[in-house]
């Protein structure tokens, strides 16, 4: 079994976003039994409260569903837990570096090392901003969990 941990800030957009869109993919390519796929935030704002319903909207035109997600905040345990942590952008990634005990052996790494020809490692936050936003989360997201899976797909 190999699990991964998509991380942003508060868990109400970009992972969420990124857990449904992998667990579809992922059970698309039939590996429901090995891939485990979860999310959480670096800050605790919004622990319990479902996605954005801006990016449940979004997510939902592309027939991913958010509904039944559960926001909740990055724990220690998560870097023993998890084999891939995978941050949105670099303020996520850095905080998480920060936390992350010397002997863990996950591996910590931005969502968008997956997605080389993607102009930044930056999966831009949408939570200020419109429709656009959200949209490019998505796009950016897609392309990425398709590179991730492809690189999981020929570790195992
Ligand atoms: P996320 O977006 O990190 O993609 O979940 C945000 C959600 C909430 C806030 C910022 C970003 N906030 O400031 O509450």
């Amino acid at each position: 079994m190999t699990s991964v941990l998509m991380l942003c800030l508060g868990n109400i957009c970009r992972s969420p976003t990124a857990e449904a869109v992998l667990r579809a993919q992922v059970a698309k390519a039939g590996l429901s039994q090995r891939i485990r796929v979860a999310s959480a935030g670096t800050a605790g704002w919004h622990i319990g409260k479902a996605p954005d319903s801006r990016s449940q909207a979004h997510a939902q035109v592309r027939g991913y569903d958010l509904s039944t997600l559960r926001a909740r905040q990055l724990c220690e345990q998560d870097f023993y837990q998890f084999d891939y942590i995978l941050a949105m952008d670099d303020n996520n990634l850095a905080d998480a570096q920060a936390r992350c005990p010397k002997d863990a052996p996950v591996k910590l790494l931005p969502l968008l090392s997956f997605l080389p020809e993607a102009p930044s490692l930056n999966v831009p936050d949408p939570y200020y901003g419109g429709d656009q936003g959200f949209e490019q989360v998505l796009d950016l997201v897609e392309q990425a969990c398709a590179g991730l899976l492809a690189t999981l797909n020929s570790e195992s």
